[in-house]
């Protein structure tokens, strides 16, 4: 029954996501002057909400773009009603609706779905992962060398020692492709279907990860922090990989060199 108010609710944000894409939006800055928040985020929001709200109104929420991000219930429903907000707002197809459904600290399911590619990623713990209803799994490359990967930037920080710009550096300097989609969950869900080898990230949010963590969990990938220790959303870093090449992208990650 958990199953079928995620899917909802995912479909409620997306209908939300579409129905503004390529047309007419408001637009407002948070921290930056390229940190987004249109009007279509706060519709899919208010939408998800209201479904989870109405078929569980004890359960919390950790949502973006709504000041419901602290709750005590055992059950947590992480959402992201945009993920990918700028790539929507200059009307680049690659921008979903992504929830997590969290209980006792442990990911249950999550759906990620882009309308507008029309791909629609759901997994449930121990019962692996689909894409449009079809099970996916990761690569199977063995070496960061021969590898596809994909990243994201934050908006500050870049200039950390060994931090994103560091890493992305030596990476290119050696040949391997680093990709910039612009959305943490899609990302993660190519990971899942087979399409990169790996991802990581330096600050991400719970929305940003949630779901698609457990959809590279259940597609055969491995996810861990940037030093390859047990994942947090709650923890900004996050590396994920197909599982074989995960300790040498947690090395080319983690050293400084
Ligand atoms: C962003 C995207 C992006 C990542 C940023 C996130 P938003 O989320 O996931 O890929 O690099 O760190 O903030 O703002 O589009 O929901
Ligand atoms: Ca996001
Ligand atoms: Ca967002």
């Amino acid at each position: 029954m958990y199953k079928e108010t995620l899917i909802k609710a995912t479909n409620a944000g997306a209908d939300e996501l579409k129905k503004y894409f390529n047309g007419k939006f408001t637009i407002s800055h948070k921290e930056g002057i390229n940190d987004l928040v249109t009007q279509a985020d706060f519709a899919s929001d208010k939408a998800i909400r209201s479904i989870i709200k109405s078929d569980f109104p004890d359960h919390g929420i950790v949502s973006e773009e709504s000041d419901e991000k602290i709750s005590t219930s055992e059950y947590k429903w992480i959402i992201d009603p945009i993920d990918g907000t700028v790539n929507f707002a200059n009307a680049i197809p690659i921008c979903c609706v992504s929830i997590g459904l969290e209980y006792k600290e442990e990911m249950l399911m999550g759906a990620v779905y882009n309308p507008i590619m029309n791909e629609f990623y759901f997994a449930e713990k121990g019962k692996g992962a689909t894409l449009n209803g079809e099970k996916i799994s990761v690569s199977d490359k063995t070496e960061v060398m021969t590898s596809c990967l994909v990243t994201g930037f934050p908006y500050t920080y870049l200039d950390q020692p060994n931090g994103p710009l560091e890493v992305f550096s030596k990476l290119i300097r050696k040949g391997v492709p680093v990709r910039r989609l612009g959305s943490a969950a899609i990302d993660l869900c190519w990971v899942a279907a087979g399409r990169f080898d790996g991802f990581y990230e330096h600050y991400l949010h719970p929305w940003d990860s949630a779901a698609g963590f457990i959809i590279v969990e259940e597609a055969g990938g491995k996810v861990t922090n940037l030093k390859g220790e047990k994942y947090s959303p709650y923890k900004p870093g996050i590396i994920a990989t197909n599982g074989k090449i995960h300790e040498e992208l947690v090395r080319w990650v983690s050293q400084t060199e």
